[in-house]
């Protein structure tokens, strides 16, 4: 009996011992199991307890059990103090899993777009200029050859926040804005990208907001010849080396001649559902600037002449891109933005 008391005896200190040297959780639970475990050296003890004569068992369970209770609570202020100052994560981690990436922010579709298109027309001279969405009914308008009862108006319902003043239809009046800036100095070669504003239209092809890039170049000798070569060449650059485009004669006030300028459809001339069988798409308005506007920007049409052009980003995105919807390009998709990170992407 004795003996046995001294046997719990030395049992307890001998783990007290090693539990006050632990020095990580791991250590301190096979302490645990050593001692307290299912097979462990104090749990064996116990269950001897039972071949011991009748008389000394209780006593001998009480000092084996308040053995127990003090290698417990050993245990738990250990482990408490391990965790607390090693900062020991109290949860195996599985480095396996797969992280969480975080969401980054790229640019959109229309401005990898604007960008490249800025690109091909620096490349050819061109110098981008800015213009202000909020125009004067003279700039977007009158000095384009467009008076107030122009039919033409019509064409370009307006959000006008006064009498005199709306937001800009389209990228144009920065045409004579420049041009009052710098004349008499040629070459005058310039784009401005942007927005404009149309009230009423909103379908697939139209958006109420949406961008232009307005083209002007004003030199002395310049012919409808140079304004089809840049414009050839920006149609190469955009659409691929074996494009084509060609000119069909159309209206514009503030141009003379105009045209509306198509680029060869990607099923080189078949015909699909992207052309409409035509083999042809329509990317931009375009011609000679009217002597009117010249005049108006302080040129003088007997000595100079230019070219304008207008092109519509959304339209070229949706080309180059074979996006079906404009409104694609408003509704900030993840899903759909992110086809477009490395001007590589498709979205059908
Ligand atoms: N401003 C015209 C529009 O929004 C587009 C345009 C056509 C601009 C011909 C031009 C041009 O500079 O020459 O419909």
């Amino acid at each position: 009996m004795v003996c046995l008391e001294r046997d719990i005896e030395q049992l307890t200190e001998e783990a007290r011992r090693l539990i006050e040297e632990a020095t990580d959780l791991a250590q301190l639970d096979a302490i645990r199991i050593q001692y307290l475990g299912r097979r462990g050296k104090l749990t064996v003890l116990l269950r001897s307890l039972g071949q011991q004569p009748p008389e000394v068992r209780p006593r001998l369970g009480r000092v084996a059990n308040e053995a127990k209770q003090l290698l417990q609570r050993l245990l738990a202020d250990k482990r408490q103090m391990l965790v607390k100052s090693a900062k020991v994560p109290t949860e195996a981690y599985d480095v396996t899993l797969p992280g969480i990436s975080p969401l980054v922010g790229r640019r959109h579709p229309l401005s990898l777009v604007r960008r490249q298109m800025e690109e091909i027309f620096i490349g050819l001279g061109f110098e981008v200029v800015e213009g202000r969405e909020v125009e004067t009914d003279f700039y977007n308008f009158v000095a384009l050859n467009i008076p107030k009862d122009h039919p033409a108006r019509d064409m370009q319902s307006s959000f006008y926040l006064s009498e005199e003043i709306l937001l800009r239809t389209q990228t144009s009046p920065v045409q004579v804005r420049v041009m009052r800036e710098r004349a008499p100095q040629v070459p005058l070669r310039i784009v401005a990208p942007g927005r404009v504003y149309r009230r009423g239209d909103d379908d697939a092809t139209h958006s109420p907001v949406f961008h232009q890039m307005e083209l002007l170049a004003v030199d002395v000798g310049l012919s409808m010849a140079h304004m089809k070569g840049v414009l050839l060449d920006f149609a190469r650059k955009m659409f691929g080396p074996d494009r084509k485009i060609r000119l069909r004669p159309s209206y514009f006030p503030f141009t003379e001649p105009s045209a509306e300028v198509d680029v060869s459809c990607f099923c080189d001339g078949e015909g699909c559902r992207l052309c409409d069988g035509t083999g042809w798409l329509e990317i931009l308005g375009a011609g000679m600037v009217h002597p009117v506007v010249l005049r108006n920007g302080g040129y003088d049409p007997e000595y100079v002449s230019g070219f304008a052009a207008g092109l519509g980003i959304e339209r070229v995105a949706m080309l180059k891109y074979g996006v079906d919807d404009i409104r694609h390009f408003y509704r900030n998709d993840l899903s759909f933005l992110a086809c477009f990170e490395d001007m590589g992407g498709g979205w059908m």
